[in-house]
């Protein structure tokens, strides 16, 4: 019989997207993403899972709000900025929720670049890239896996750090994924971004930003939007931090999906000898590769 909400994705074993690891019920729903029509002004916020996707969305979300706070708290994140491939069971689909929002819209995906629907290149819509250090991302998915339940049991931290090494884990590989939209942006539309740039120097960011966007603000708008975004505001903000999810998919009492908000807590986790296997495992994987990352601000 039906389960309450969420019961039945709780734990899956992952499916696979074109030989890319992912939620079974997204698999499912993926004939729709693959026709999705973009609008011209869409600006599609793409990441990595857990390479400051909230953050970001909350950033634009104030810029296209003209710093409105209030406005900015209408509703939740994850309806205020849809996420394109996600689909579970008895929830609107990102689709559909999508087809449901007036423009200009704002659409997050976690899709690597090759499998992005057509329909945004077609419409030649603007792209902000976020990327993180994968030795952060990698610690910060692995709380993540617990706490949002849709995912496999990630197991040890050992365990988990090979499975993601591996390019098991949900979305596949981490260096695919941020080397693939790397080469992406030689294309102008596009506009890459580092989650370490942003914690050193918010405001030139968010600068950039508007610079890609063709906006002006005052000084005193930017000055709001860098408040009303950092990690302590953004973490007390119920229409941002995720609580108002069903317990079923996201239990907050195992890790908070703001979590620490810092770029270097690996260090925290990491044992000199897990270090030394990434670190060489990196080096492999980028090696050719001009995109760099600082694993630490
Ligand atoms: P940690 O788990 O390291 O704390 P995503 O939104 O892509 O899932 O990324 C989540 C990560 O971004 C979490 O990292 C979360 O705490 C961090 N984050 C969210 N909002 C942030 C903010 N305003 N400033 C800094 N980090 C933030």
């Amino acid at each position: 019989p039906p389960s309450a909400m969420g019961e039945d994705v709780v734990r899956e074993e992952l499916g696979s997207l074109h030989g890319i690891p992912l939620y079974k019920c997204f698999v499912e729903g993926w004939p729709q993403v693959e026709s999705f029509q973009a609008r011209p002004d869409d600006l599609l916020i793409a990441t990595y899972p857990k390479s400051g996707t909230t953050w970001l969305s909350e950033i634009l979300d104030m810029i296209y709000h003209d710093g409105d706070v209030e406005k900015c708290r209408r509703d939740a994140i994850f309806n205020r900025v849809p996420f394109l491939e996600m689909k579970v069971p008895r929830l609107p689909s990102g689709v559909e929720q999508l087809e449901k929002t007036p423009s200009p819209r704002l659409v997050k995906t976690h899709l690597p670049v090759h499998l992005l629907p057509a329909s945004f290149q077609d419409k030649g819509c603007k792209v902000i890239y976020m990327a993180r250090n994968p030795k952060d991302v990698v610690i910060s998915y692995y709380y993540f896996y617990q706490m949002a339940k849709i995912h496999p049991d990630p197991g040890t931290l050992n365990e988990f750090m090979e499975t993601f090494m591996a390019g098991k884990v949900a979305y596949g590989s981490w260096y695919d994924h941020v080397k693939g939209w790397w080469e992406k942006k030689q294309e102008k539309q596009l506009l890459y971004l580092f989650y370490e740039d942003m914690k050193k120097d918010p405001q030139r960011e968010v600068q950039k930003i508007l610079q890609f966007l063709g906006k002006e603000v005052s000084e005193g708008m930017v000055a709001r939007i860098l408040h009303h975004t950092s990690f302590q505001e953004m973490k007390k903000n119920p229409a941002a931090n995720y609580e108002t999810m069903p317990t079923a998919l996201m239990d907050h009492s195992l890790s908070p999906f703001l979590r620490k908000g810092i770029s270097g807590d690996w260090k925290n986790h990491f044992t000199v000898a897990q270090n030394e296997l990434f670190d060489q495992h990196y080096q492999e994987h980028m090696a050719g590769s001009d995109l760099h990352f600082q694993m630490e601000v």
